[in-house]
């Protein structure tokens, strides 16, 4: 991944953070354009990605295009001081395309046909949808490569979002060649796969599918084979956009918006972050008691992603969206805080979807800088204030995050493996555990950057590695590694169980973590719902249970389950140290282990005492973004420095105060 960010549109522009939304004049009569400008300019709107979905406008039958209108709002933005970041808009496929070439059309797991009518309704290895989007994408390319206008390329639209599994007979094709060039023989394959298991073994290439609805569950490695496949397919997709745009317009960096948020699972965009010029994400709030701090953790996740390095925030709501069973609107406040939320963690770009609220159509529901009430509204208002705020902010831009003393590690291939089907439960959740670890950082006052498995660990004194599932033996040693070094590494149950082609480590569980953490587990103990295991420390755990024997020098046990047994043990390696925790505590439960684990490391917060678990720090080079994390008012004392937004000694709720460190 390269550093690149916006290429300037005017001279001596100033570092800034750039402000905007997805726009969609085409939605719009012509006199509505000016009308947006103008208030665009009264936001301090400085940049909008454009023609996201317009390919049925711009190609209205094949090979005739229709720039005109394009060509006039990219005038006008431009006229009004307002950057383009312009879309391939290859998202969504015009009809004439799907009803001359049907078989584009995704395929469901049962067979069934993904039909138009919505959106992304296309096989991501389709060779004619790509031969069509990339000939869009060069004429793309060359009519508007020099447009003074243009500061990125937007490839696609949350590329996997609705069409990330296709079992298509051209994704079995291509799951068929990327299988041959992982495994070179069918005897690797055969064997990685463990097909000696319900008589799957194959002898021919051809004889190999997509995980297609089976009789019962289908072979572990190869369903985890397909969503490696899945992710690195789109991947390639994306590549291949990427090349002709750097191919014809070697200035204009091009990215693409991922979707880290919530349990958006299927993209591994640890990986994908090297295919762009620089990271940009979108990021919906969903409800529940950690809303907040699934925010938190996705932008700091986002951050670790782009390499702690700043990321464009692409979308998220100014308000409602339109997708969920209930609909809230943001309180007051909640605009500026989630958007300086992505600030504090990164973002040098904050942006909307989407301009102005649609009329029509399916996202007609959906929050947007302009509400259907109109500029003479409260939304509005907001929105006018945070691009004043955002202006005042412009010092930080450039800024990369300032790495914490800890990390939590996200994997997703653990995630993918740790929950597939038949396992000892259905009811583990990965993510849920990393942000229950997040929680419980952020009720301490501590720092964690949120980082990938293939992140540098080196500078972190602790390291925490909740369901760390899948551990194939150069991880192992880098973990092992990492310990010897004087690291604290901290995992949990079902950690280092299997191997990369999720086969079991022998000779008893936790597998390859079992040296390392000096401790043994003949058999998992999964709980049923409802029922929980209490541990001496008085803290409740829930889900999983183990039976763990200590086996290692040196191991200490941290707390025990009252019925008998181990819970949470701590391995002292040098200065370093091993610990396990051997089943789900929720945030709550993990607060006192974390603080003595925290404590053992030597790690303390930065916040004064009276401020931590109350507020949020996160820290860009001089800045301190203190993020209100309670519904109350919280009084800011210890702290000091100029204020650049907020009060420095009253913290409203759902507010956030910017300080530069003297
Ligand atoms: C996604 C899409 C947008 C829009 C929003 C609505 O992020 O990229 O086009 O549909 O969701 O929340
Ligand atoms: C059935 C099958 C076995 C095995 C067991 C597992 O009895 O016949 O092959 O799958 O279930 O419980």
């Amino acid at each position: 991944m390269t550093t690149r960010w916006l290429r300037p549109t005017r001279p001596g522009q100033q570092p800034r953070l750039e402000y905007g939304a997805d726009y969609n004049p085409e939605q719009w009569p012509r006199e509505v354009w000016d009308e947006d400008v103008r208030a665009m300019r009264a936001a301090g709107v400085t940049i909008v990605s454009l023609a996201i979905f317009s390919w049925a406008r711009l190609e209205p039958t094949e090979g005739e295009y229709d720039f005109g209108w394009l060509d006039e709002i990219l005038d006008l933005l431009h006229a009004g001081g307002i950057s383009v970041d312009l879309a391939t808009a290859t998202a969504s496929p015009p009809p004439w395309l799907t009803t001359k070439h049907p078989e584009i059309l995704p395929v469901d797991q049962q067979g069934r046909t993904i039909w138009p009518g919505g959106r992304q309704q296309w096989r991501p290895t389709s060779p004619i949808f790509r031969e069509h989007a990339l000939r869009l994408v060069r004429v793309m390319a060359e009519r508007y490569g020099n447009h003074p206008a243009l500061t990125a390329w937007h490839v696609s639209n949350e590329l996997g979002c609705h069409n990330i599994y296709d079992y298509s007979d051209d994704a079995a094709a291509a799951f068929r060649s990327w299988l041959q060039s992982k495994y070179g023989t069918l005897d690797a394959l055969n064997a990685a796969w463990g097909t000696s298991f319900w008589s799957q073994h194959y002898s021919d290439w051809a004889q190999i599918l997509p995980p297609r609805l089976a009789a019962t569950h289908p072979n572990p490695t190869q369903q985890l084979d397909f969503k490696r496949f899945s992710s690195e397919a789109l991947r390639v997709y994306l590549r291949a956009e990427r090349d002709v745009l750097h191919e014809l317009t070697p200035g204009i960096p091009v990215t693409t918006n991922f979707m880290i948020m919530g349990e958006q699972k299927p993209m591994d965009y640890a990986a994908w972050a090297a295919d762009v010029d620089f990271v940009s994400n979108d990021h919906y709030r969903l409800p529940g008691a950690q809303s907040l701090d699934d925010l938190s953790f996705s932008a700091n996740l986002t951050g670790g992603v782009a390499g702690g390095r700043p990321w464009f925030l692409m979308e998220h709501s100014t308000s409602a969206v339109n997708w969920q069973p209930v609909n809230v609107p943001k309180k007051p406040g909640e605009l500026a805080r989630d958007s300086l939320t992505h600030v504090a963690h990164g973002a040098d770009a904050v942006c909307f979807f989407q301009w102005r609220q649609s009329k029509a159509g399916a996202e007609k529901y959906h929050s947007a800088m302009v509400p259907h009430a109109g500029e003479d509204s409260t939304l509005f208002r907001d929105v006018v204030a945070l691009g004043d705020t955002l202006r005042k902010l412009a010092p930080i831009s450039g800024t990369g995050r300032t790495p914490s003393r800890a990390a939590i590690v996200f994997d997703w291939d653990s995630w993918w493996a740790s929950e597939q089907d038949s396992h000892p439960t259905d009811r583990l959740r990965y993510k849920q555990e990393a942000l229950d670890w997040y929680t419980a950082f952020l009720d301490l006052g501590v720092r964690a950057d949120v980082v990938p498995s293939h992140a540098d660990l080196a500078g972190y004194d602790m390291v925490v590695a909740p369901i760390l599932h899948v551990v194939p033996q150069a991880l192992r040693e880098r973990l092992e590694s990492y310990v010897n070094a004087g690291g604290h590494l901290v995992t949990t149950y079902f950690s280092g169980v299997v191997d990369e082609n999720d086969h079991i480590w022998l000779g008893g569980y936790p597998g390859a973590l079992r040296d390392l953490l000096g401790i043994r587990i003949e058999e998992f103990e999964p709980l049923l719902d409802g029922d929980s295991a209490a541990l001496d420390n008085g803290t409740i755990g829930t889900v999983w249970t183990d039976h763990v024997e200590v086996t290692g020098a040196g191991v200490e046990v941290l707390a025990s389950y009252k019925d008998g047994g181990a819970a949470i043990t701590r391995r002292s390696v040098g200065t370093g140290s091993a610990a396990y925790v051997s089943t789900r505590l929720g945030p709550e439960g993990l607060v006192p282990v974390l603080g003595d684990l925290l404590q053992r490391a030597g790690i303390v917060s930065e916040l004064p005492e009276e401020l931590r678990g109350r507020v949020e720090l996160a820290v860009r080079g001089d800045y301190w973004f203190v993020v209100n994390r309670t519904a109350e008012p919280v009084e800011l004392t210890g702290l000091d420095g100029e204020v650049l937004h907020g009060s420095g000694t009253l913290l409203e709720a759902r507010g956030v105060t910017v300080l530069r460190k003297v």
